[in-house]
């Protein structure tokens, strides 16, 4: 049993919103031996992701620009629960250059667009599906890729794509992508995670 637990991947969420990418993880996990979700963070107190956390009884953590980008409390509670993996799920805030180096091909994002288009500093959620559409493009997607100290650049793990037909509305597109995302996301970081040595 303590073998067990020793061996267990631990994988740590930051998102800033909603969390259905992060739900879709909690629910794969949930009562799982080998993988556990051990800590939820989040930039932002209202984040219904909390609330997500809170039902499956993952410990959540929130904090502020200066804990974030000017002290090593983060870093410190990351290696303190041991965790293997740091999951990106609607995140908004760029990752400081401290932390990627501390977890060196160890941060996954996921980003609502084929990057390297639509990506990029203030390219996030509906900033993205609007651009999209804005640009008549006939095919939207979705990319998951490490991790660098710049936004939506970190080399691409897998990117998938849909249809977009003449007509489709914001809320088509997004849903769309989110179908993508939940189909994707859980498969990708399994096999991530999986393949880590402990
Ligand atoms: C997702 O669509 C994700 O791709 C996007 O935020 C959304 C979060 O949704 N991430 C970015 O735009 C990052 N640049 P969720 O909170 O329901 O998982």
């Amino acid at each position: 049993m303590a073998l067990q637990l020793l061996m267990k991947k631990r994988i740590a969420i930051f998102a800033s919103g909603s969390g259905s990418n992060a739900q879709k993880l909690m629910e794969l996990y949930k009562r799982n031996p080998e993988v556990e979700i051990a800590l939820v963070l989040t930039n932002n107190p209202d984040a219904y992701v909390l609330q997500r956390a809170d039902n499956f009884e993952i410990p959540t953590h929130i904090f502020d620009r200066n804990e974030f980008y000017r002290t090593d409390n983060i870093i410190d509670l990351l290696k303190n629960l041991d965790i293997d993996l740091i999951v990106l799920a609607g995140f908004l805030w760029l990752i400081p250059k401290k932390l990627v180096s501390e977890y060196p091909g160890r941060i996954v994002n996921i980003h609502p667009a084929i990057l390297p288009k639509f990506g990029g500093k203030g390219m996030y959620g509906d900033h993205v599906h609007n651009a999209v559409m804005a640009a008549g493009e006939t095919e939207g997607g979705i990319t998951i890729h490490y991790v660098n100290e710049n936004y939506d650049e970190g080399e691409y793990i897998y990117q998938g794509k849909y249809k977009i037909e003449k007509g489709d509305s914001l809320e088509m597109i997004k849903f769309k992508g989110q179908q993508l995302e939940h189909q994707h996301y859980p498969r990708i970081i399994d096999g991530l995670i999986k393949k880590i040595k402990k």
